[in-house]
């Protein structure tokens, strides 16, 4: 068990009104987890204080280096007016495989899930109610070793933070346009394209703003050798329905092992549908489509949650997908994934934490 230090807001913030439009991460609640790490002592200190700012030295090295990782996971109220988790255990193991690649210590599963628990148990009244919205979880690790050479840090920061969210999409479950990256490349195999970490957002950024400057929302990625097979979006991995079959880019140690991707491939299965975890390339999508065979596109994530895909663009071709409205597979998942968070249609009871 952890012994964590409570230290309660003297000066709460006010929250947000039940009908306000909350965007994705702008908002933060009264509070946060902080835990040190040490060489020699392990983790120690955990507490919960007023959400302020960090002090840490310009030579911190989480700063130069980027020796860093996080997860992100989501609190609901249950139509039961309970609060709940969506599969924390499957962060906490993601987190620990994140830390390996990046050196940073071990934190054992349990203070990842007590932890949790415990801040949103504190924040709970910031949990958001209207249809689409929920508590965004933000845990984080940095490395604070005051050096300037490059090797692990000695010490670290375990930090968890929350955020009153709505749809990461400003549209909310209308089809996204996605640009099929062909110059850029996020990720390669023996890379850090499975881990959670800071530098496979950074190395996205470029591919980012020149999907957006044409219109698009997200950029699929493809692999990092042949720029051939497809590999995930920039904050969610990516489902295609191809002439009836569910097919998915296989987890190749360059891609997030996404927890909505995982819950979404056993519902498939469980519904009896055709489930392939294969490689794609994008001639076969682009055949598919030309076939009048790409029947549904869409993207799963914890901030994403199912988001269908209408427009995707690859060097001079568009396709557009379902007539660009969301397909009766992406509608299915959708509602059967949300009504599993919130706890409305008894499907996988298990995937659901409580916080008591
Ligand atoms: N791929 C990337 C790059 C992501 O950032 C995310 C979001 O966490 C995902 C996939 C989806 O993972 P999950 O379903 O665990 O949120
Ligand atoms: C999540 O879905 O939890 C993510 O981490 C996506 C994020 C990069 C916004």
């Amino acid at each position: 068990m952890l012994d964590i230090r409570i230290e309660k807001t003297t000066s709460p913030k006010e929250k947000p009104a039940k009908d306000a439009k909350l965007g994705f991460g702008k908002i933060s609640t009264d509070h946060m987890f902080v835990m040190n790490y040490t060489e020699g002592k392990g983790w120690h200190d955990a507490r919960i204080v007023p959400y302020q700012n960090l002090s840490l030295a310009p030579s911190a090295m989480v700063f130069h280096y980027g020796q860093e990782m996080f997860e992100g996971l989501k609190a609901y109220k249950g139509v039961d007016g309970k609060t709940y988790l969506f599969r924390p255990d499957m962060n906490a193991k993601r987190a620990n495989n994140s830390n390996q690649r990046l050196c940073i210590p071990q934190l054992p599963e349990e203070y990842f899930i007590e932890a949790v628990k415990a801040i949103v148990k504190i924040d709970e009244d910031w949990i958001p109610t209207a249809e689409g919205t929920s508590l965004y979880v933000r845990p984080f690790i940095i490395a604070t070793d005051e050096f300037l050479g490059v090797a692990p840090s000695k010490t670290y920061l375990f930090i968890i933070i929350l955020s009153p969210s709505g749809a990461y999409y400003a549209n909310g479950l209308e089809p996204v346009g996605i640009w099929i990256e062909d110059e850029y490349v996020r990720a390669v195999r023996g890379g850090m394209g499975f881990a959670k970490t800071g530098g496979n957002y950074a190395a996205s950024l470029i591919g980012q703003v020149k999907a957006h400057n044409d219109g698009y929302s997200q950029v699929l990625w493809l692999d990092g050798v042949e720029r051939k097979y497809i590999e995930e979006v920039g904050a969610m991995n990516i489902f295609f329905k191809i002439n009836g079959k569910v097919v998915t880019p296989m987890l190749n140690g360059s891609i997030l092992p996404g927890i909505t991707r995982a819950s979404v491939l056993q519902l498939c299965r469980e519904w009896g549908l055709d489930v392939e975890e294969r490689k794609i390339s994008v001639d076969e999508l682009i055949k598919a489509y030309e076939h009048g065979i790409l029947e549904e596109v869409f993207g799963t994530g914890t901030a994403a949650v199912i988001s269908p895909v209408g427009k995707l663009r690859y060097e001079d071709e568009v396709m557009v997908i379902g007539n660009n409205q969301i397909g009766p597979l992406s509608q299915k998942i959708y509602d059967t994934i949300t009504g599993i968070q919130l706890g409305k249609n008894g499907i996988h009871p298990e995937w659901r934490v409580e916080v008591k």
